[in-house]
């Protein structure tokens, strides 16, 4: 098992160009099955969900190239419409193909994603969206047998829940299909945002996006087209809060600080000065942050699940006590026993976390237990007094491009080991 291993307690200072956005680049990868030519993706993140999903697009029959961060995809002669088993399993988000091969095959073959370590992760709006659209959906043993009788169509679909992966499945099954399709209680993350200005500039018509109802005029074709992906705002906040809890003095640059309004406000709560020029924020930190009060997750614009757990680290090295709650993922607090291995003092109860702040944390051996969680532990780490080994890189290596070496540029101590 791959870990980094980290000596704690130097400031993280210097400047740093954040990566393209994961959580934006996968559904965009998935869009370019539905385009029928060579589609030149810009800004696409080295990471191990953004290779599964060149897997899976070679499986249904693109060819992909990758020239450093631009991944050039041509569709022209793709016919597949079944994603194996293993290749579904490598990542929960490739689901978001089933809208895109269903959309392009009008037919599709995928295994349920199954759960992440985050939580159940149920599709159930995923399918009610397809079947919305005209789409039998066969639930047999684990696999999602999909196929269209006559016409996708256009029609109302609405959410009960903002889901981001089921407005990206039903942007990209209704973006061709026949007549208008009105998506309410849709998502309004920045990464739905992104999606839809790719597919508006291969000739679909989308208006709406990133407000809660978003209409889909259903045209015949998509011609390739070429984007470059927004900055991936977790990691800036990630990288952020590594500058905050070492008491640094971090500069990143090709950020979009409007993505991260939730955000910003509490490391200011906690100390921390932040300034924004153009597309670079810079945060110096204070010696020992002050707590901050309260971190409630809730759907964009609301302050992101995501950087719950980085968020989480900081809280533990703050001056006071802060609550933290969870609303978007049932089982979202697998960090905070290991937080605790390293001289934290949290209680859990359900969805709620109350973070005593300590003086230190010290270096200890941990296990990451998902991707925030394990970005958790290595802020965490880097603060520490002493060592800390975490773990589990794999989680930490879906989301975190060259985590260990921009830290390192960054004046950590942090190296890779197995
Ligand atoms: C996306 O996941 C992101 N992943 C997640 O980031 C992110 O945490 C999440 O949105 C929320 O912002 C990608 O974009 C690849 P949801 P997704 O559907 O689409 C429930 C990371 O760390 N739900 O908005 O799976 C679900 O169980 C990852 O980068 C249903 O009940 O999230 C959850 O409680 C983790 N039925 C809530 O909605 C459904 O059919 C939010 O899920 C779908 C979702």
């Amino acid at each position: 098992m791959s870990a980094f291993v980290i000596n704690g307690g130097r400031r993280i200072s210097g400047s740093l160009r954040v990566q393209g956005s994961k959580n934006s680049v996968l559904p965009i990868l998935a869009a370019t099955f539905l385009v029928c030519g060579k589609s030149i993706i810009h800004n696409c993140p080295t990471l191990s969900d953004t290779n599964s999903t060149i897997r899976i697009l070679k499986n249904l029959g693109c060819s992909v190239i990758r020239e450093g961060s631009t991944v050039i995809i041509d569709s022209s002669t793709a016919q597949g419409y079944e994603i194996p088993d293993d290749l579904m399993r490598e990542m929960r988000s490739s689901v978001v193909f089933l809208g895109a091969i269903i959309g392009r095959m009008k037919k599709a073959v995928i295994s349920s994603p199954g759960g992440c370590e985050i939580g159940l992760r149920p599709i159930d709006l995923h399918l009610y969206s397809m079947r919305q659209l005209g789409v039998n959906v066969n639930e047999d043993y684990g696999k999602l047998v999909c196929d269209v009788p006559k016409k996708l169509e256009g029609n109302r679909i609405t959410f009960s829940f903002p889901s981001v992966g089921a407005t990206e499945n039903a942007i990209l099954a209704s973006v061709t299909a026949n007549g208008t399709t009105v998506i309410v209680n849709a998502a309004r993350e920045p990464e739905i945002i992104d999606l839809c200005n790719f597919l508006n500039k291969c000739g679909a018509k989308i208006s709406g996006a990133g407000e809660s109802v978003i209409t889909v005029e259903g045209v015949e074709t998509l011609k390739p087209c070429e984007h470059s992906v927004i900055c991936d705002r977790i990691v800036t906040a990630t990288y952020l809060i590594a500058g905050a809890v070492t008491g640094g003095d971090v500069s990143l640059e090709n950020t979009n600080p409007v993505h991260l309004q939730a955000v910003l406000p509490l490391l200011e709560e906690a100390g921390c000065n932040v300034s924004v020029r153009c597309k670079t924020i810079r945060l110096k930190a204070p010696l020992r942050l002050n707590r901050i009060d309260k971190i409630i997750t809730q759907p964009y614009p609301g302050f992101p699940t995501d950087a719950q757990a980085p968020f989480t680290a900081l809280a533990c090295v703050a001056k006071g006590t802060g609550v933290i709650v969870e609303n978007i993922f049932e089982s979202r607090f697998k960090h905070i026993p290991e937080l605790i291995r390293m001289g934290a003092s949290i209680k859990t109860e359900g969805r709620v976390a109350v973070v005593e702040g300590v003086e230190r944390l010290y270096g200890a051996e941990v296990v990451s237990p998902d991707l925030r969680g394990g970005a958790a532990l290595v802020l965490a780490g880097l603060t520490a007094m002493g060592t800390t080994v975490v773990n589990n890189t794999k989680f930490i290596d879906r989301g975190y491009e060259d985590l260990e070496n921009n830290l390192c540029m960054l004046n950590a101590d942090i190296k890779r080991r197995g």
